[in-house]
């Protein structure tokens, strides 16, 4: 099994499972190769719960392998979308920690046949769920020009959205990640220094096929209600728009109301429900050095308060 190097792994355990014996019900809802969940159970107290939830199920081989060695985790298939169904199946009514490390894994990225990179030649799939239906190829080759044109420029923020949708248009069907990337490459009147030219085509219709800004949306709203007075959330997010959604959750959970000054209420009676501890936190020289993927990640950390 290929291997992941977790970002940020210290910092985030430091973040979520504090004081001298931090113990309870934790969540790793992105659980990948485990990196950040080895690292939290090694604080952990032998009577804590870490439940390790991931949507690919080779992922959830690992985690499986994981709760052979260490009756603490409870490894489980499933989108973090539905983690409040997810955490009252397996007898998690409160949360004293979680952890969401968004987007794809090295091991997922490095698998061509699992279709996300354009640097080798595989099918184009892009599923992280195997047993999810819609795979990227179904998708590029029956949607209408206006829907890939929208992908690309709102999950890619790609400007040459119309010529690289024309362009993939016109050469349906496509079967492979390489066809794609050549057909991005053709269709850009110029390259940027640095950056492939498919990198955010690619991300655009990986988003798009995982619903990734949904799920997102669905993973905090669900989590945040479940975590203890003191308990605490962290996200690390990738890329822009990931991390857009992130700052507006946090914030409009730390923010007291608005209140019209007719409404005679003091201060101390509004309920503010969240405090923001961390972040953004970026990794440090030493750790891009040894692994590139930490450059783009940024932490953020919140605390429940009420
Ligand atoms: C960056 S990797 C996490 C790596 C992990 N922290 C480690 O140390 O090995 C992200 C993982 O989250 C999973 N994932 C992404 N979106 C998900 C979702 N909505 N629900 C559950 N798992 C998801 C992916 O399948 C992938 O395995």
């Amino acid at each position: 099994m290929s291997r992941h190097d977790p970002v940020l792994s210290k910092e985030t355990v430091e973040w979520i499972a504090v004081g001298e014996a931090p113990s309870g019900n934790y969540v790793d809802a992105t659980f990948g190769r485990g990196g950040h969940s080895r690292c939290l159970l090694e604080r952990l107290d032998a009577s804590s719960r870490l439940l390790a939830l991931d949507r690919d199920l080779t992922a959830v081989t690992a985690a499986r392998a994981l709760a052979e060695r260490d009756a603490r985790v409870i490894p489980h298939h499933g989108a973090f979308g539905n983690i409040a169904a997810i955490l009252d199946e397996v007898g998690m009514s409160e949360v004293q920690g979680a952890i969401m490390d968004l987007g794809v894994s090295s091991p997922q990225l490095d698998d061509s046949e699992r279709g996300f990179s354009f640097r080798s030649s595989g099918p184009l799939d892009m599923r992280m769920d195997q047993s999810q239906k819609l795979r990227a190829d179904t998708w590029l080759n029956e949607a209408s020009l206006s829907e890939v044109t929208k992908v690309l420029r709102e999950y890619g923020e790609e400007r040459h959205a119309v010529r690289i949708a024309q362009a993939i248009v016109r050469a349906r069907p496509l079967t492979t990640t390489i066809e794609l990337a050549q057909i991005v490459a053709g269709a850009q009147p110029r390259s940027t220094p640095g950056k492939h030219d498919a990198t955010r085509v690619f991300q655009a219709v990986r988003i798009f096929v995982n619903s990734e800004l949904d799920e997102l949306r669905a993973g905090l709203d669900g989590l945040f209600p479940r975590l203890v007075h003191g308990g605490r959330l962290a996200v690390i997010s990738f890329h822009s728009l990931e991390d857009r959604i992130v700052k507006r959750f946090f914030r409009s959970h730390s923010t007291p109301p608005r209140v019209p000054r007719e409404i005679p209420i003091k201060n101390r009676d509004i309920v503010v429900p969240g405090r923001i501890v961390a972040g953004p936190i970026r990794a440090s020289d030493r750790e891009v050095s040894q692994n590139p993927r930490a450059r783009s990640a940024l932490l953020r950390v919140l605390e429940r308060a009420a």
